[in-house]
């Protein structure tokens, strides 16, 4: 059975942390996967986290199975935060809310649900560039993936005019997924007029939008980051929603996220939530309790919601120095080219226009580890590595 399986190549982000963890260096940096540390280096442990589970060890309880779908309080929460509790889509009861293992598997189950109620012939369109695993889901779901153009690197900024007319040269029921904010990798995100003209060429030739949303909160808002989903929302027809609680509640481990569904009606809501319990129970049958827990209890209560709200606007400020104190040290150390753009990206990753080659000389001879298409996290920049790694981007430029 074995002797003929090839070995796979390593995963494009985890398996740089793969090498990471492996190499020896005591002051080795780690700007691949998209994590954020605090100032010194680590990983932080929220506030309103630890509050939330010393309120939750306080009354501990027994482990029975979560429904299917997840935890009632925690999709509950998640649609209000996602959609607003005032939005028709959730006042009429059309979008349904399930828990999922991450944003990773809120895509798995939106990918496998269309997989079996889509069009048969429909494809996956995603941005080129996006997340590494966005591709690899989809396949390996059954479905063809194209890219649309997306980045240009001339600009820095997004090729408009490509991504509009590939969206109009789409079959109708084609399949777009869409970074809701601080898109991965470039941090170049679509501006409120390009939103809109993006909505209505999607409802006009009858796409299906995908929206992953991986990073609210880390461009200007919680709720300015959710504006596009509620926009789509308010649109009509039919549309996804991955979203993860990983960066956000920096609760990576626990694996929180969810997927919802905007139907056309309570009644086709209802019917979409029952296939999609399937699509949940044939994958890990239902999700874990502690992470949803810990969110539900942040989000329900005033007092614990205004403690993420600060402490997530925290990371967001820490991130924008970061980014402005690399692109003020890259100046002092490589003047020749100009990194100004950098204060321009949203979210945690600097699509940094460094090459393969390069890269590669930062992690052989820096022990500084970056993605190979030249991504690197700022969010995993501090006070105390920035220096090393300014001066290891300039030798290598
Ligand atoms: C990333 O892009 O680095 C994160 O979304 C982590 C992951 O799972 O790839």
């Amino acid at each position: 059975l074995f002797t003929a399986i090839e070995m796979a190549p390593r995963d494009p982000i985890l398996g740089i942390t793969e090498g990471f963890n492996a190499d020896q260096n005591p002051n080795k940096t780690n700007l691949g996967v998209g994590v954020y540390y605090d100032d010194n280096g680590k990983l932080p442990l929220l506030e309103c986290v630890r509050k939330a589970e010393a309120e939750l060890m306080a009354k501990l309880s027994p482990r029975g199975y979560l429904p299917i779908d997840g935890l009632a309080a925690y999709d509950k929460a998640v649609q209000e935060l996602v959609f607003g509790a005032d939005s028709a889509v959730v006042k009429e009861k059309r979008a349904v809310t399930v828990q999922a293992i991450g944003g990773t598997g809120a895509l798995k189950l939106g990918a496998d649900f269309l997989k079996r109620f889509s069009n048969d012939n429909a494809q996956v369109w995603i941005s080129d560039p996006s997340w590494e695993n966005h591709r690899a889901l989809f396949e390996s779901a059954g479905f063809t993936v194209n890219n649309y153009p997306y980045y240009d690197a001339a600009t820095r900024g997004v090729n408009f005019v490509g991504m509009m007319e590939a969206l109009n040269n789409m079959a109708s029921g084609s399949i777009v997924v869409l970074h809701a904010c601080c898109h991965n990798p470039t941090g170049a995100d679509l501006n409120h007029d390009q939103w809109t003209q993006v909505i209505e060429v999607v409802l006009k030739r009858g796409l299906i939008p995908f929206l992953d949303m991986a990073y609210q909160g880390f461009a200007d808002g919680i709720t300015e980051d959710g504006e596009v989903v509620r926009r789509f929302a308010q649109a009509g027809g039919p549309l996804f929603v991955s979203n993860s609680f990983s960066k956000s509640f920096s609760l990576y481990g626990e694996r929180v996220g969810a997927l919802s569904i905007v139907a056309a009606s309570t009644e086709e809501a209802s019917r979409v939530l029952s296939q999609l319990k399937r699509v949940v129970r044939t994958n890990y049958s239902n999700p874990p309790i502690h992470g949803g827990q810990v969110v539900a209890t942040v989000l329900a209560s005033p007092e614990l919601r205004k403690l993420w709200e600060e402490e997530l606007a925290g990371m967001r400020v820490r991130i924008r120095e970061m980014r402005q104190l690399l692109v003020k040290k890259l100046k002092e150390q490589a003047p020749a080219q100009d990194f100004d753009f950098v204060t321009k990206q949203r979210g945690m990753f600097s699509y940094s226009g460094l090459t393969k080659p390069q890269v590669e000389r930062l992690r052989d001879e820096f022990s500084i580890y970056a993605v190979d298409t030249g991504r690197i996290c700022v969010a995993a920049l501090n006070t105390k590595n920035i220096d090393a790694v300014v001066a290891a981007i300039a030798k290598v430029l």
